[in-house]
């Protein structure tokens, strides 16, 4: 989704903020542009397409010397991806980028901003304007009442020709952080930054930061000022190269034995999981997540209601939020998410703590707001992830909600310690099993190569086998972009089966050997009506058109190593269809708009 960098006192700041464009790419974006101050006057260039596009017309004209400037990469959400409606926007005195969204833009237009001539279709183009309409002799002050007219979300990096040595950042609702360095940065996420600053300092929501090339200040919209403490990043966790791989995406498959080692080893130590979650027996659990990170949780609730005996509710947070859910102090919210940014997630978290429950969050990335401001955070240690399909923070996600029901079980004596005992031991070994699971790469290519022309598949499974085939269906549509869906097995028949015709795709997820004959009855079901079923089983018998093996372990972990293989599938055909594996069309690495 939309990125933002911006410098100040950085000597050549447009290549800077090309540097750090670049390593927000991966967040997904359809233009991109900057605007520096040369000689107290914007120079501004902005281009759809690719971040090389915006390179190219640099090139072409004027030398961009100026040492303050800020950037975007845009991912259209009000009027078309197109040079116009790029960031930055300007009016008078004023340039700006803008991530989030301003619902109120239509009534400000309306308000305060009748007579004034749009150049674009988007939402961000208000606050300019509003602020060249507010402006006197201060910006600050000209910001400080922009800011209290807008509704919705935004993170905002302005410019000023009157202040040509200054950038103003402000944030409410969507992240930015500042870092110092060689010079002052500001960004919404921490990759665009990373090897340019050393400290660095993350705003709040209701802040605005007054950047020169020395200092910050930051004040609150009444323009009180606000102190802040510096918050730390793992750095050895940012490195961000492809290595020997064509895509970040077969890469982080690869990293995810290693995701799994370091999240489980974080935490489990010998015998003990240690985790500082003060927390009270819980009547029931909701878990609350979007896309993936949705269906990790369908995997944490079976291993939670398992061992805790108690109910667990799995929702989207998009969901969530608007449900008017009947939460109270016995009731915690457990929020799960790779970027810990999300805007459907922050908000439910929000809720959540609004209406009394403890929060417990499963994030990836340190200091992101659904980490800091939920009660507790559980860190998944899978480093950065580029692609936008997640694959080694899921599989780190399943790994830190094993180590939360094991430990809340022991905590609550809810299970029987051999059993707990076991898993911990597996839990431990998980990692070996899941590198073990990629030795079917060359079947799967194989496999990818045979299915690459397929316009539709179904994915079933019964239990833990139908949350794989959630998450296993998403990944096929999300990087290959072939229709698929995702069905408890034991559901086709009371529909969906009407769409199985002679050489229908079926993959078929088997997990539990309890549930392994229903699976097979599903599975005979949908080859009599001309279905391929493609089975991946874990050494339980199972009879497909072709099976993929995969190292059994215990039912509760099986998901683990079931979705590899799934990864890899998707992965293959999507490079056997020629698609942009890492960059997906449409979809961004981290959505921070509703
Ligand atoms: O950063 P989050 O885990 O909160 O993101 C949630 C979803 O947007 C994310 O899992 C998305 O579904 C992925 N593209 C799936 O690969």
């Amino acid at each position: 989704m939309c990125g933002i960098i911006g410098c100040c006192g950085v000597e050549g700041a447009a290549g800077a903020l090309i540097k750090g464009l670049e390593r927000l790419e991966y967040r997904g974006y359809d233009s991109a542009g900057i605007a520096t101050i040369s000689n107290g006057k914007f120079e501004i260039e902005k281009k759809k397409g690719r971040i090389s596009a915006l390179k190219n017309a640099l090139k072409s004209h004027r030398d961009y010397a100026g040492k303050i400037g800020i950037g975007h990469t845009r991912w259209a959400t009000h009027g078309a991806p197109n040079d116009i409606n790029a960031h930055p926007h300007q009016s008078g005195k004023f340039a700006l980028v803008h991530n989030g969204i301003i619902e109120n833009y239509a009534q400000l237009k309306e308000q305060y901003l009748k007579l004034t001539n749009f150049k674009s279709e988007t939402d961000t183009e208000v606050i300019v304007q509003l602020l060249n309409r507010l402006y006197s002799t201060s910006c600050l002050d000209a910001i400080a009442k922009t800011v209290k007219l807008l509704e919705g979300s935004f993170a905002l990096a302005i410019l000023c020709e009157d202040e040509p040595d200054k950038l103003y950042c402000v944030r409410q609702g969507s992240p930015l952080l500042g870092g110092v360095g060689n010079g002052i940065f500001a960004a919404s996420d921490i990759t665009a930054i990373s090897d340019m600053a050393e400290i660095f300092y993350r705003m709040d929501d209701g802040e605005i930061a007054e950047i020169t090339e020395s200092n910050v200040n930051f004040y609150n919209f009444e323009l009180e000022r606000v102190e802040k403490e510096r918050c730390e990043f793992a750095f050895e966790d940012m490195r961000t190269d492809k290595g020997n791989c064509e895509h970040f995406m077969l890469k982080e498959i690869y990293e995810e034995p290693e995701a799994i080692r370091r999240t489980v080893d974080a935490y489990l130590m010998e015998s003990t999981i240690e985790l500082k979650l003060e927390i009270d027996k819980p009547e029931q659990i909701y878990i609350v997540a979007c896309g993936s990170a949705y269906h990790a949780g369908l995997v944490g609730k079976k291993i939670l209601s398992e061992l805790l005996k108690i109910p667990v509710t799995v929702e989207t947070a998009s969901e969530f939020r608007y449900s008017n859910p009947l939460l109270n102090s016995k009731t915690p919210v457990i929020i799960i998410s790779q970027s810990g940014e999300t805007a459907d997630s922050l908000a439910a978290l929000r809720e959540a703590k609004k209406l009394g429950s403890k929060t417990i969050s499963v994030v990836n990335v340190a200091n992101s707001s659904i980490a800091v401001e939920s009660d507790f955070v559980l860190y998944t240690k899978a480093g950065p992830e580029i692609a936008v399909a997640t694959t080694k923070a899921y599989s780190a996600q399943l790994a830190a909600l094993y180590l939360l029901a094991i430990y809340l079980a022991e905590k609550f004596k809810t299970a029987e310690q051999a059993q707990l005992d076991k898993l911990k031991k597996e839990l431990k070994e998980l990692n070996k099993k899941v590198s073990l699971t990629l030795d079917c790469e060359e079947q799967i290519k194989r496999l990818a190569e045979e299915l690459k022309d397929i316009d539709h598949a179904y994915f079933i499974g019964r239990g833990l086998g139908y949350c794989a085939a959630a998450e296993g269906s998403l990944k096929l549509k999300e990087i290959s972009y072939i229709h698929s869906e995702a069905y408890a097995a034991g559901e086709m028949k009371h529909g969906t089966i009407s769409l199985i015709e002679k050489g229908t795709t079926v993959i078929a997820m088997n997990t539990q050997a309890e549930l392994a004959s229903k699976l097979q009855s599903n599975i005979d079901e949908v080859r009599a009506r001309g279905a391929k079923v493609f089975a991946v089983t874990s050494g339980i018998d199972i009879t497909a058109d072709e099976t993929i093996i995969t190292p059994a372990l215990h039912p509760l972990l099986q998901t683990s190593t079931q979705i590899v293989p799934i990864q890899l599938l998707s992965y293959y055909i999507a490079k056997e269809r020629g698609c942009d594996i890492d960059k997906p069309r449409n979809l961004a690495k981290s959505v921070t708009v509703e």
